[in-house]
Formats: structure tokens, sequence, C-alpha cells
């Protein structure tokens, strides 16, 4: 397991919640009609196909970092307003709310990714809810995962936990599709070319040699961006 998800699982307190989320993210599967099916492994799942954190290990990037802004927000009501919120239930919540993508992908020759035959048919949330019923999660955390979506869902967020993960779920998703998207038009006006299958790290270093050397720095030096890319993705496929 990305030993960065392992610290995030170690922040929740109560002993036995967090044996339960690491159980579900170490083996993140689905029994139904008596077949057994997996997904993707957790590492190699983006978190959307198209849209935000589009990559192999997108969807471990999005639950890193929707953790870091859930946190700010956790402190905010607290310190700021003077309420409280079950931060156990915030980490195991954000967790989980999209860990069920792994099995509705699955890779396509190309490395991009289309619905696995599980995912034509069900989707993310409604796996998560039957499988987390199933495995006698509590309420409060399946309807943090049910409510992530906010008034898009199936459920609108009704605690303080689930609407800190809706916001920070939305605001990760959007500040990630916007970069992106940002960094295929740099690379598009820079080389002429276009980079679809771009991952957050390299889009963000797109955006700082635009920022710090201009259409000239970004021309000169995308190219070697792209090689050391290139040869990264043929090392780890
Ligand atoms: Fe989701
Ligand atoms: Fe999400």
């Amino acid at each position: 397991m990305d030993p960065r998800l392992r610290r995030v699982i170690n922040r929740i307190k109560n002993k036995s919640l967090r044996d339960r989320v690491l159980e579900v993210v170490k083996e993140i599967s689905a029994s139904i009609e008596g077949k057994f099916y997996t997904g993707l492994p957790l590492e190699e799942a983006p978190a959307s196909r198209f849209h935000h954190h589009s990559y192999a290990g997108g969807l471990v990037d999005h639950i890193l970092s929707t953790v870091n802004v859930a946190m700010a927000l956790c402190d905010s009501v607290e310190k700021v307003y003077g309420g409280r919120v079950n931060r156990d239930i915030v980490l195991s919540g954000i967790i989980l709310h999209d860990i069920f993508k792994s099995l509705t992908y699955e890779r396509k020759e190309d490395g991009t990714y289309r619905n696995s035959p599980l995912g034509e048919r069900l989707d993310h949330l409604t796996l998560a809810a039957s499988e987390l019923i199933r495995r006698g999660f509590p309420l409060d955390l399946i309807h943090v995962v049910v409510a992530s979506h906010g008034q898009s869902g199936p459920t609108s967020p009704k605690t303080i936990e689930s609407l800190i993960c809706h916001i920070a779920d939305e605001a990760d998703s959007k500040m990630n599709w916007e970069v992106l998207n940002a960094a295929r038009y740099l690379a598009r006006e820079a080389t002429g070319e276009s980079w679809d299958k771009i991952d957050s790290k390299t889009a963000f270093k797109i955006l700082m040699l635009k920022a710090e050397g201009g259409w000239e720095g970004l021309r000169e030096n995308i190219a070697k961006l792209r090689v050391n890319r290139h040869s990264e993705d043929k090392s780890t496929s």
C-alpha cells in the first residue's frame, strides 16, 4: 500500500474503525450473486476517466489532497466557529468515498480508461454503500460517502462531517480539473501537439515553467519534461 495512504489511515483514532477501513482499502471488492469482483490495484486507479485526476495513481492523489482540504475545514469549524467535528468520520469518509471507483474502470491498451462491465452497471457510490452496509460500518460514515456528491448525488449532506467531505471533494476535484486543463492548453500551445495523458505533478511543473520563464522558458523545457515522462511511463508499464 502507498505509505502516504497508510499514514492517513493511521490518523483514525478509533482502533476498530481504523482496522475496518484498512481492511476495505487492502481488499477493495464486491460480492454479487456469488461472483467476487476486484478491479484495478488502488495505486493504478484514476479518480475519473476524463475529468479530475484522470491518470494512473490519480485516485490516491485525490484522497490525499482531499484529506488535507477537509482537515483545514475541520480546523476552521472548531477554532473559528466553535463547532465540533468527528474527525474519524471525516477521515474514514474521505478515504472510502471514491475507493470503489477502482472496481468500475479498466485500463485500455493506449493507457486511457473505460468502464469495466461492473462499472457499466453500477456506480462507485452504489457499490460503496452496499459493501459498507454489508460490512457493518456506522450509518454516519456511510452517509458521508453517499452524500459526497452533494446536491447532485443520491443524498445531500445532512451532517457537518458529510458537508465538510463534500466541500473538500468538490474543491480538490475542481482545482485538479482546472490545473490539468490549463497544462494541456499550455502544452498544446507550446509544442503544437496535444498531451492528454498528463498527471498532476507534470501539470503543476508545466504551470510553473510558464509562470517563471514565459512561453520561451516553457518551449525550452517542455520537451525535456515530456521525454522524462515517456521514459517513466515505459519503465512502469
Ligand atoms: Fe465520487
Ligand atoms: Fe471524490
